[in-house]
């Protein structure tokens, strides 16, 4: 590997949970600790790339610089990480590793909400959140590669693929969760990278040695044109 495959570009990468708050002490949150997403980026950092790694609420030490550079803009909410991912543009890469919550609260109560407030039961309203991903995928300063995730219980390839598809990436890594020894918390995982003319299977391996390998992978793929930042800047 060359430290320098990606020097003088821009990558970006989500990594962890969203936290959605209920009221001032709860929040709908899930399972993911970062390790995937932080191994990612310091596989970036390692080639040469500029870094931004916006992290969602994660108990993990930031990646060092590597041969490139690396920022981490701590974020809590989907909606802070959408204004922090679209805020990080232009970029050549965008790397989507984060378990962004698919629906937050319509309202955040202002006051501890109490027991029985709502009888024996509680219901609370959900609203869809902006899919950073696919609004990336089709936004005027799209990135060169934009590279999803797809964290699956069952027919993996079959969602996996609907993803690609439906979001309009160039790579999707798709990985089997709620299974012990990979997908969330675990050090390890395996991942199946699909892409129109591609299924390529990584491991089971550490996740840093995953990022390792879809680094390589999209060092190959990065297209050759002009660099993201030349025409911004
Ligand atoms: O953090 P770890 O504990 O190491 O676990 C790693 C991981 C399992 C979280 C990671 O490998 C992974 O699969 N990340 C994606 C998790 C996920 O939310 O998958 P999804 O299939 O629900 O979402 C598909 C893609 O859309 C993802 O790239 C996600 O970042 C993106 N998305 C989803 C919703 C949303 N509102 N915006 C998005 O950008």
């Amino acid at each position: 590997m060359s430290s320098a495959l990606l020097a003088g570009r821009h990558v970006v990468v989500s990594a962890g949970p969203t936290y959605e708050d209920i009221d001032p002490v709860r929040f709908l949150g899930n399972r993911s600790s970062g390790k995937m997403g932080f191994a990612i980026a310091a596989a970036a950092a390692a080639r040469g790339a500029r870094v931004s790694l916006i992290a969602g609420p994660v108990a993990l030490a930031t990646p060092g610089p590597g041969s490139g550079s690396l920022a981490r803009i701590d974020v809590r909410s989907a909606a802070q990480m959408h204004a922090a991912v679209i805020g990080a543009l232009p970029a050549d890469v965008y790397i989507g590793a984060a378990a962004v919550a698919d629906y937050t609260p319509a309202r955040v109560a202002a006051e501890k909400i109490k027991k029985g407030a709502g009888g024996d039961g509680l219901t609370l309203q959900l609203v869809r959140t902006r899919d950073i991903l696919a609004e990336l995928a089709i936004h005027p300063r799209r990135p060169g590669l934009v590279v999803g995730f797809a964290a699956e219980t069952e027919d993996v390839e079959r969602h996996a693929r609907g993803k690609l598809a439906a979001k309009q990436l160039d790579l999707i890594a798709a990985n089997r969760v709620g299974v012990a020894g990979s997908g969330f918390e675990s050090d390890d995982n395996a991942l199946v990278i699909y892409g129109s003319d591609l299924a390529l299977p990584l491991g089971p391996a550490s996740k840093h040695e995953l990022a390792s390998q879809l680094l390589d992978l999209i060092c190959q793929r990065l297209p050759a044109a002009a660099r993201a930042t030349d025409s911004a800047r």
